[in-house]
Parts: C-alpha cells; sequence; structure tokens
C-alpha cells in the first residue's frame, strides 16, 4: 500500500481549498478494500492502510501515520469484527474497536480531518418489527455491539465533523461472508437449516463503497443508516443465494433457539434510512438486485 510521506504533505503549496484526499483504514479488509477501490476509480487520491501500516491500537503510530498522509477525510473501517469470538475476549475487541477508533479519532482532530466511522446494526437491542432511526435508544445485546457503540460514542464525543454511518449483513468479494459459505453450503449438501426469525437488509460493499465516497466528498455530518434496499430473514436471503447461483439445496428455515451461538443476535435489524434520504443522498439498490451483480463478480473473479 502507499506510503505516506513528509513530500506528500504539500507543506510549500500555497493557500487554497484542499483536494480531497481520503485514508481508509482496515484498506485489507472486506469492506475497505472495496472502499479503497471505489475512491481511485473516481479519481480520488485513496490511501490505504491496515495493521502493516499501523496498528490503530498505537496511539502515536496513529497519530504519525495520519499526520503524514496529512488526509481530509478518514474512513474507518478497521475493526474487530469476530462476533462469537468477541464473547470469549473482550478485551481486545474493546480494545480495536474502542481505543483504536478513539485513537484515529484523535489524529483525524489533529490534522482537522472529517471521520466516517463504521458501525453495525448490533448496536440495537433488536426487538419488535419496526425500523430503527438512527436516533433511537440503542441497546447492544453483544459484546461486538457494546464496543462498536462505544466506538460511535467516542467519534462523536472527539469530533465536531463525522459521520457514523451502520450497517449490516456485508458481503463483499475480499472477505469470508454468509454467501460465500451458503454458495459453498449448496454445492454439498441436499438440505440445509438457517434461521428464519432474524430479519434485516444485506449490504454489498461495493454499492455501499459508491455511498461512502459521496460522504467522503461532502459535509453532511450526521448519523446514518445504509443497507442495500429490501429486508429478508437469513433463510429468506439463503433460498434467494441458492436459486440465483443455480443450487438445488433446500432451505429448511428454524428458529434462533435451535440453532446457538456464543453471542446474542438481534431478531429485528430493520434500519430505517430516513436520515440518508433526508440529507440528499441515494439510497442504496435492492439486496435481490445487488446479489445478482456479486454473483456475477465472483463468477468473473474467483
Ligand atoms: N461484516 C459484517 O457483516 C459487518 C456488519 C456490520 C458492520 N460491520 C462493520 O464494517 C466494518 C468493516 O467490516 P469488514 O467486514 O470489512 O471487516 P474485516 O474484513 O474483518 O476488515 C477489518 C480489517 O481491520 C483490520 N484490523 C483489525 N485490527 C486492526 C488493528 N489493530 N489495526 C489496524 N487494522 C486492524 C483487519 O486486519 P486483520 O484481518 O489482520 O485482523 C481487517 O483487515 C467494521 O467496522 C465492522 O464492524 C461489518
Amino acid at each position: 500500500m502507499k506510503k505516506c510521506t513528509e513530500s506528500d504533505k504539500g507543506v510549500d503549496a500555497p493557500k487554497r481549498k484542499m483536494p480531497a484526499r481520503v485514508l481508509v483504514t482496515g484498506a485489507a479488509g472486506q469492506l475497505g478494500s472495496d472502499v479503497l477501490s471505489a475512491l481511485r476509480e473516481r479519481g480520488i487520491d485513496g490511501i490505504g492502510a491496515d495493521i502493516t501500516e499501523f496498528d490503530i491500537t498505537d496511539a502515536d503510530a496513529a497519530i504519525s501515520f495520519i499526520g503524514k498522509c496529512a488526509p481530509t477525510t478518514v474512513i474507518h473501517c478497521a475493526a474487530y469484527t469476530a462476533v462469537d469470538r468477541a464473547e470469549d475476549e473482550p478485551e481486545l475487541c474493546a480494545l480495536i474497536n474502542v481505543t483504536g477508533t478513539e485513537n484515529v479519532a484523535r489524529a483525524c482532530r489533529a490534522v482537522n480531518a472529517s471521520m466516517i466511522y463504521i458501525s453495525t446494526d448490533y448496536v440495537f437491542p433488536g426487538e419488535g418489527e419496526s425500523f430503527y432511526e438512527t436516533d433511537d435508544p440503542t441497546g447492544p445485546q453483544n459484546v461486538y455491539g457494546r464496543t462498536k457503540r462505544m466506538g460511535e460514542e467516542a467519534v462523536l464525543k472527539i469530533l465536531d465533523r463525522s459521520f457514523i454511518v451502520r450497517i449490516s449483513w456485508v458481503f463483499g468479494k475480499n472477505g469470508a461472508n454468509f454467501v460465500r459459505t451458503m454458495l459453498r453450503l449448496g454445492n454439498e449438501r441436499p438440505e440445509i437449516s438457517v434461521v428464519g426469525d432474524q430479519f434485516g437488509s444485506p449490504t454489498y460493499t461495493r454499492d455501499l463503497s459508491v455511498l461512502l465516497c459521496e460522504m467522503a466528498l461532502s459535509d453532511r455530518y450526521g448519523i446514518y443508516h445504509a443497507t442495500n434496499e429490501g429486508v429478508c430473514s437469513w433463510a429468506g436471503f439463503a433460498r434467494a443465494i441458492m436459486e440465483k447461483a443455480g443450487l438445488a439445496c433446500v432451505v429448511k428455515a428454524i428458529s434462533s433457539a435451535e440453532y446457538p451461538v456464543k453471542a446474542r443476535r438481534p431478531k429485528n435489524s430493520r434500519l430505517s434510512k430516513k436520515s440518508l434520504t433526508g440529507n440528499g443522498f441515494s439510497l442504496l439498490p435492492h439486496w435481490e438486485d445487488a446479489l445478482e451483480r456479486y454473483l456475477k463478480e465472483l463468477r468473473t473473479d474467483g
């Protein structure tokens, strides 16, 4: 990944409106890699950083790397994302998702950069059937969700110019995700059981990246929900994957109680997009359309 050097800062340049320079943390991850590609496709100066460039839990390293890059915006995709493992290692999860986020936010403040913090539907308790608004009370049900919420609070406290972008059920070409798991199981088995009583919206990293590029160039700061449109259960999502991939595997819907996992999941992850449309941003395409394009991308790229 590109290194930031002193000369990159353009210290001798005459004072004028700064062109956008966007630093992406977690750039080797599922979302970060697509965000970086989307920035570059649009001719935006995008710099990627992952743990080999700097460890976000190291405050001095964050200040130093971000100081050298002097970005106008940081899109913070780096995170501890192993939701079930987090129940067994809450300290490490908090170190990365809370302390790491604080370090990035303070480094943003030091160079006067805005920050886009990627958050999650897991900040909500996940009860009922209505769509969560961005200002609804939070109430995370697991360690990962609690640390992501604390990360949100840190960003809002440290920075005046920030975006909090809550996403859910992410799939992209550079990561292990539900779609890939279903494709593998669908090729191996005639029937599978998938949870049918948790509802939410899938998010395709390529579609989200388009929105994040737009946000990086804007000053419409605030809290947003950004997933693909439409709602489904995991079982409904799995059926669509089988159908669109031409797999004969039958998907049997089961309850959350029949599929015990370490971390409690919200049953209702429906997220309202009112703040997105209300602030002039476009909605993402429907998740079924996104899924078709993703399957095509996997066929093309392998
Ligand atoms: N995946 C989902 O379904 C989902 C849902 C809702 C929200 N989100 C949020 O979306 C964002 C992106 O998720 P993702 O799926 O792209 O995650 P991901 O693939 O796990 O990418 C996260 C990246 O952060 C890096 N990282 C971890 N610890 C670091 C550290 N101390 N310093 C620097 N980099 C570090 C990871 O490196 P290593 O791989 O080496 O650890 C990885 O490359 C995260 O904020 C996540 O909380 C994800």
